[in-house]
């Protein structure tokens, strides 16, 4: 598969093919035929010329580039599938070596992400000794155009920076050029385009024509006579396009159809996600936008009407919280201060239960609430209050999200 690690000889074989001209991959071993993961599943409704959108884009996702193309040259997967593919493509990834945020010592929280892979001749970054890491995982890309298909004014609604209403929760709103930004795990960018973008120049050391990706992330020292035969940058904006619309219209986990509306206990543990206040952060339900909307540094609007007008269950209020210092890593993505996480999206969590929190370190539900405090504090208390059969059932109903 794509993110396996291919052996030297063939990577090197691949340069020789890219040198000499000849077609890359003709004739080559390749592990690529054999479909390891099960495929993306889109929005139900879409056009032909939408779906015929998906499906180049799908192509994309799991194309696995080579230094021919531009990868590189410092880079930790050659296909974006190889860190979002589970429990379908598109959706999070496994724990991955290279998924490392570092600050070094002395140059503030600001997090760098680490390469653990180069292209031959150029040498893998090495962490410095002093580093404060920070791992996060590979979140799900699943249902993604919705969430970015919420009016900013319904973002702000749940806003309460000064805890005017002294539950103790406060959530803030990232904020960039009077926009907010929604997505990563300390919302630090603004649109699917940028993220796609970043992706596509830190994960894969793949330039675009976005602006501010334009450039690598390392000096290339590749060989000259190498070097002329990549388009530069790498990929184009069309590239770009696609790939966001394929994250774009993947379909949102749907809920496990055998518990919904029926099961007993299911409903009590609903009822205790809003008395408990999880559902104050985790909020339950959005409305999309009716009308065609801007993207942070995009000038097309988004017109796909699938992503319009639709009741959506993400279980985030997309807002930045403190939980206090034992989930504080040291490490600030954007304007979020060290400490400050955003509300991550629940639909879906039933399949990352043994991967839960920015870093993965949780491995059950009860672990995760129990890394609650700050200013989750009161509702963790709460919960460890709670009589044992109520605790099971909030679980309960947490495991068919
Ligand atoms: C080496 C692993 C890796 C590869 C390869 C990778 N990603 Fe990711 N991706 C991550 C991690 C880790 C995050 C979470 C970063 C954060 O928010 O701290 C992420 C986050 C994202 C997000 C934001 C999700 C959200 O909820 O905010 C998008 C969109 C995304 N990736 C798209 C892509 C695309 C498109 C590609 C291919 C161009 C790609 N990724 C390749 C690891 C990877
Ligand atoms: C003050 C806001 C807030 C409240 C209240 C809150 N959460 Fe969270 N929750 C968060 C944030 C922020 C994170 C992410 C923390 C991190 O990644 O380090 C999170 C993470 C989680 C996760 C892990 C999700 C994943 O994808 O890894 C689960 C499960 C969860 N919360 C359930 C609950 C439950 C159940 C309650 C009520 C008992 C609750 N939360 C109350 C803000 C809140």
């Amino acid at each position: 598969m794509s993110h396996s690690r291919p052996c030297c000889c063939w990577r090197y074989a691949r340069i020789v093919v890219a040198v000499s001209g000849l077609v890359v991959g003709a004739g080559l071993p390749t592990t690529e035929a054999k479909k390891e993961h099960d495929p993306p599943v889109p929005l139900s409704g879409l056009t032909k010329e939408e779906q015929a959108r998906f499906e180049e884009g799908r192509q994309l996702f799991e194309f696995p580039f080579t230094p021919r193309d531009g990868l590189g040259p410092i880079f930790n997967a050659r296909a974006c599938e190889a860190c979002h593919h589970i429990p379908t493509i598109g959706g999070h990834g496994p724990g991955y070596r290279g998924n490392i945020r570092y600050a070094e010592g002395t140059q503030g929280p600001a997090g760098r992400l680490f390469h653990e892979r180069a292209v031959p001749g150029v040498s893998p970054e090495t962490l410095p000794g002093n580093a404060l890491l920070s791992k996060r995982r590979p979140p799900t890309l699943l249902g993604l155009g919705l969430i970015e298909a919420i009016p900013e004014e319904a973002i702000l609604a749940n806003a309460d920076p000064d805890d005017k209403d002294h539950d103790g929760i406060r959530g803030r709103a990232s904020m960039r050029d009077g926009h907010v930004q929604r997505f990563g795990s300390q919302a630090h960018v603004g649109s699917l385009v940028e993220f796609v973008s970043d992706a596509l120049r830190q994960e894969m050391g793949l330039t675009s024509p976005t602006q501010g990706f334009d450039r690598e992330t390392s000096p290339i020292e590749l060989p000259i006579f190498l070097q002329r035969r990549i388009p530069e940058p790498n990929v184009s904006l069309e590239t770009v396009r696609k790939l966001v619309d394929f994250v774009a219209l993947l379909a949102p986990p749907a809920r496990d159809a055998e518990f919904v509306g029926e099961a007993h206990q299911v409903t009590r543990g609903e009822r205790l996600f809003r008395e408990l206040a999880c559902a104050k952060c985790h909020v339950p339900a959005f409305r999309t936008g009716a009308k065609p909307f801007m993207r942070m540094g995009d000038p097309t609007p988004v017109t796909f009407s699938v992503l319009l007008d639709r009741e959506v269950s993400p279980y985030s209020d997309f807002l930045l919280h403190d939980l206090g210092p034992t989930l504080n890593d040291g490490i600030a993505l954007g304007v979020a201060k060290p400490g400050e996480y955003r509300t991550p999206p629940l639909w879906g969590v039933r399949f990352r239960i043994h991967q839960l929190l920015h870093d993965a370190r949780a491995n059950n539900f009860e672990q995760a609430i129990v890394y609650h405090g700050g200013e989750a504090a009161a509702s963790r208390n709460r919960f460890l209050r709670l009589p044992n059969e109520d605790r099971q059932a909030l679980i309960e109903f947490l495991k068919t999200l």
